[in-house]
């Protein structure tokens, strides 16, 4: 920013000609409650960005007398918008899991899957079979599928090693993600994704397992500084609030921030658990108690809403989102990619299913997967917005009202995605319009 002298001589870029230029801007922290329901919707504003940064965000007219020698990207009347954060995945695996999908079509619940040795444990006995260059070139073209829905930001956690050496081979392989390919990427340590398979089946494996965590895996992780974050999947029959609190508090001595898979088929109390420790996000929610949802609005920490994963579940039940924000609570939205319950890389079709399952309005959706994703991976005085000093994280959308992105549902409308202030997504039909054959 100031401090660097090459600054000046870089060249500027302008964003102009939006149809409708969705800010987000405003504090920077989560939203919460009412405070969702402006997206800073603007008409005739653009951005200007210089390096990994916005430098302006203003009028089309003034941001041209400003940058007169700027190099301008036409937006085509589309709508201009903070790039989406997309702050809960698991895009490092192996394997799709089709049986699953068939199976619980037929009745069988997902625990039920999980405790005959499925789930979960089909897609650690793949991990574990598959080399560091066989996770990245299946995780690569996620991460583009992702930002061509206009994705700038993603949190991926492991949690399909669960041994010491493939938790951390399965950071290091984010790691190297994060260094090699466009989108800004947020790590984190999910080592208590599930008790693994081989300590599962003696008579002191629970405990061993996460004392391993303690003493070997979070350690680690903190030293070879692989994650952010630390979560848990705290739901009966997985870890317990006990467990799991014993462990995010050793992670926290370690300088990993806990996250947490929370109440989210079943209610044991973990939401209370995440605003407790002061989590920077509890995730899921579907089956959060009316005391979950009040330590939740008591607290910083984000509500972070998943609604494919419910959908994809066909459990019929969605979290409480509007009970969420009358209490006054922080809402999330992101996609949950994974293998099991939720194989979707559209963070656009996340819009759609906030506005129609969670009952949220446009605005809020947009807030929610915008400024409060940022907040649920500690980026909310970074990213998120459109914002001067924020990074230059953007998406233009072919559409002519910020509302039409959540309402026409299954299309690609992502015109042109920019992360850190680098083309990270550009659709065929920008490519055309360049003259470059899309490759
Ligand atoms: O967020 N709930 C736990 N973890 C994932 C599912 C992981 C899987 O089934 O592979 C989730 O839904
Ligand atoms: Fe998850």
């Amino acid at each position: 920013m100031t401090g660097d002298p090459t600054l000046h001589h870089r060249p500027v870029t302008l964003f102009v000609n939006a149809g409708q230029t969705v800010t987000c801007a405003g504090p920077a922290r989560a939203r919460r409650g009412a405070e969702m329901q402006d997206a800073g919707v603007q008409v005739g504003v653009g951005v200007a960005v210089q390096g990994d940064r916005f430098v302006a965000v203003d009028r089309d007219d003034v941001l041209r007398r400003r940058f007169p020698d700027a190099e301008e990207i036409d937006c085509d009347r589309g709508v201009l918008a903070p790039g989406f954060v997309d702050s809960h995945t698991h895009t490092l695996f192996g394997r799709a899991r089709y049986e699953e999908h068939e199976l619980r079509a037929t009745g069988v619940p997902y625990l039920e899957i999980a405790a005959r040795g499925g789930g979960i444990h089909a897609s650690v006995r793949d991990l574990r079979a598959r080399s560091d260059e066989a996770l990245r070139s299946l995780a690569v073209p996620r991460l583009q599928k992702l930002a061509a829905g206009g994705v700038t930001t993603v949190e991926i956690k492991s949690g399909y090693g669960l041994t010491v050496y493939d938790e951390l081979r399965s950071l290091r392989v984010i790691a190297g993600l994060a260094a090699s390919q466009p989108l800004n990427i947020v790590a984190t340590c999910l080592g208590a994704h599930e008790v693994p398979l081989e300590y599962r089946d003696r008579s002191n494996g629970r405990l061993e397992w996460i004392e391993c965590l303690i003493h070997d895996l979070y350690p680690a992780v903190a030293a070879e500084q692989l994650a952010a974050f630390a979560d848990v999947f705290c739901e009966p029959g997985v870890f317990t609030t006990a467990e799991a609190r014993r462990l995010l508090e050793a992670a926290r001595t370690h300088g990993l921030q806990p996250k947490l898979h929370a109440d989210e088929l079943h209610d044991g109390g973990a939401a209370a658990l995440a605003a407790e420790l002061g989590a920077v996000s509890a995730d899921h929610l579907a089956a959060i108690s009316p005391a979950g949802i009040a330590a939740l609005a008591a607290s910083d920490t984000v509500a972070t809403l998943l609604p494919s994963t419910m959908l994809f579940l066909g459990t019929g039940r969605q979290a409480p989102a509007r009970a969420l924000l009358e209490a006054g609570a922080a809402i999330a939205i992101a996609t949950d990619l994974n293998p099991g319950t939720s194989p979707l890389q559209s963070f656009p079709l996340v819009l759609t299913l906030a506005v129609s399952q969670l009952r949220l309005s446009a605005s809020e959706a947009w807030i929610a997967g915008t400024v409060n994703g940022a907040a649920a991976v500690g980026l909310a005085g970074v990213t998120g917005q459109l914002r001067e000093g924020f990074r230059a994280d953007l998406a233009v959308h072919a559409v002519d009202d910020f509302r039409a992105l959540p309402y026409w549902f299954g299309e690609r409308l992502c015109q042109v995605a920019w992360a850190s202030g680098r083309a990270c997504h550009l659709s065929p039909q920008t490519l055309a319009s360049h003259g470059i054959a899309p490759s």
